[in-house]
């Protein structure tokens, strides 16, 4: 049976994850949130495609090409969620759900980061549950997915 594919997409910095401001970010690398979405994936029968880029263009092409080949996005923007209308507009070019996860709670902090170009699109929005929020967003879409699933069959 083919398994429903997730995109995990993580925008810029993020690859610094562990040694990038700890008492905000925490002490996990960016392969430890890889690790701990691949566990999710498997216990929710899912498949995932992590990645990251620096690269605003490189996200943008990643959610292009996802278009056909993918049922849902998870995505930590990063400081592009609060700046890229461009990647708000490439997720708004996919008919599929789309879940935003901050490791840190955005509210808590400068309000610059209070505002969202992605969050209007999203299903879900997840912020300040550390790596854990990535975890959270599997489990939700996998929920919407097995709806989705259901009502087709019906
Ligand atoms: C972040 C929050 C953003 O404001 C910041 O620019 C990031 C990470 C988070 O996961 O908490 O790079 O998206």
């Amino acid at each position: 049976m083919l398994l429903p594919s997730v995109l995990v997409l993580n925008g810029p910095n993020l690859n610094l994850l562990g040694t990038r401001e700890p008492a905000i970010y925490g002490s996990e690398t960016l392969d430890d949130v890889a690790r701990l979405c691949r566990e999710a994936a498997e216990r929710l029968h899912i498949e995932v495609d992590f990645r990251q880029s620096n690269a605003e263009h490189q996200l943008i092409d990643w959610l292009h090409e996802a278009r056909t080949r993918i049922d849902g996005v998870v995505i930590n923007p990063a400081a592009y969620t609060h700046t890229s209308v461009a990647i708000a507009d490439a997720l708004s070019a996919i008919d599929k759900p789309v879940i935003e996860v901050h490791i840190s709670n955005v509210h808590k902090r400068e309000a610059f980061r209070h505002h969202s170009f992605v969050s209007p699109i999203a299903e879900a929005i997840i912020v300040g549950c550390g790596t854990q929020g990535y975890v959270l967003a599997l489990e939700r879409m996998a929920t919407l997915l097995a709806a989705k699933v259901n009502k087709v069959a019906k």
